[in-house]
């Protein structure tokens, strides 16, 4: 594995899409999280995606494209809604979901009749997808289950040598992944992100339900993803502290997600790993992974949070806290 920094049309980026053009793979800053990406159209490096992230072949990836003007190239059926949104959010943390062009492999949808599609807000991702040309399947960088990564530093760490190369673009800005949009039928955010519902909403003009198609494999609706090591336990704002104390006393050693209105009370308590949480949402969700890292690695076996209001981002981080403490499954936790 080797990685570069990218400073503007550098050797980095160079180095990024001979790698993709040699059906290599190359971890590829975006604004939301990290992505491993793959040339879309080379099924030996969409499967060897699969493999690394230890995800099962059935559950589809997010293609990303350099431009709007390139959905047709991807999409069979374009609906009208589809390309005002596109305009309005892209580039941006919005994935589309619409029926697949021929172009796209069964390998990287999974079979299925659909395909996500994502112009990511990076400008190094857009050099590397202006000079690749094509589309770039692209899971988040972790493997199957665990936290996305936000910095390079997180990609080396959890997938070392099994990532070609590292496009170094610093820290990603949104910090959670992108919204998942379906507009093959009538509109359903498959999962909150970055774009706020509210903003869909009023640019679609008509309300856009949240909820999971029965039909379509997202892994991003297992209950047990974006899961640090420590099992998450929510409860109202008002008891955070409370329970943190309660755990401690019973032997545990609790990271603490405390909402900042709460801050003066804590005296960062012996036994605890105390976060104050940033007043701003969006500030929130940019370091949301980051503080579960930082629970795991000052070896918290809980942590303590409450959700925050519904709405703008805030959907998107109760979304990822719900789903961090939800039912764990077999899968083995990175050590
Ligand atoms: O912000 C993001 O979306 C990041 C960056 C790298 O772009 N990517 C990301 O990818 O989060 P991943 O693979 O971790 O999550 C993509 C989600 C999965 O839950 C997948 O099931 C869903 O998108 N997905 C992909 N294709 C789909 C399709 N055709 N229909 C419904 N869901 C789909
Ligand atoms: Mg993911």
């Amino acid at each position: 594995m080797s990685a570069g920094r990218w400073s503007g049309g550098s050797p980095a980026v160079e180095q990024a899409v001979r790698t993709l053009r040699s059906g290599g793979l190359v971890a590829i800053p975006t604004e939301t999280v990290y992505g491993l990406g793959a040339d879309a159209e080379n099924v030996g490096a969409v499967e060897r995606v699969f493999a690394v992230k230890g995800r099962p072949p059935t559950h589809p990836l997010i293609v990303h494209i350099g431009g709007a003007h390139q959905l047709d190239d991807w999409a069979a059926e374009v609906p009208e809604p589809a390309r005002r949104i596109a305009e309005r959010f892209w580039p941006g943390p919005l994935t589309l979901v619409l029926r697949r062009s021929r172009r796209v492999p069964d390998a990287v949808t999974g079979g299925l009749e659909t395909v996500a599609l994502r112009v990511p807000a990076h400008p190094a991702a857009l050099d590397v997808l202006t000079a690749f040309g094509g589309g770039v399947a692209a899971p988040s960088a972790n493997r199957f289950g665990h936290v996305s990564p936000t910095t390079a530093d997180h990609v080396v760490e959890g997938l070392g040598a099994d990532v070609d190369y590292v496009l170094d673009g610093g820290p990603c800005e949104v910090g959670v992944e992108s919204t998942i949009l379906d507009l093959t039928d009538e509109p359903v955010i498959l999962r909150p992100g970055g774009v706020a519902r509210e903003e869909l909403a009023k640019v679609m003009g008509v309300p856009v339900r949240v909820g999971a198609k029965a039909a379509v494999r997202v892994p991003g609706q297992h209950p047990s993803h974006y899961a640090p090591r420590a099992r998450v336990c929510l409860v109202e704002p008002d008891r955070v502290v409370d329970e943190a104390e309660r755990l401690r006393e019973k032997g545990h050693r609790p990271g603490v997600l405390l909402p900042s209105a709460y801050a003066s009370r804590s005296a960062s308590p012996a036994g605890q790993v105390v976060v104050e949480v940033p007043h701003a949402d969006e500030e929130y969700a940019r370091r949301l992974y980051e503080f579960l890292r930082h629970f795991d690695r000052r070896r918290c076996d809980v942590v303590v949070a409450s959700l925050p209001e519904p709405r703008g981002i805030g959907l998107a981080i109760a979304d990822r806290l719900r789903r961090a403490a939800g039912p764990r499954d077999a899968t083995p936790r990175e050590p």
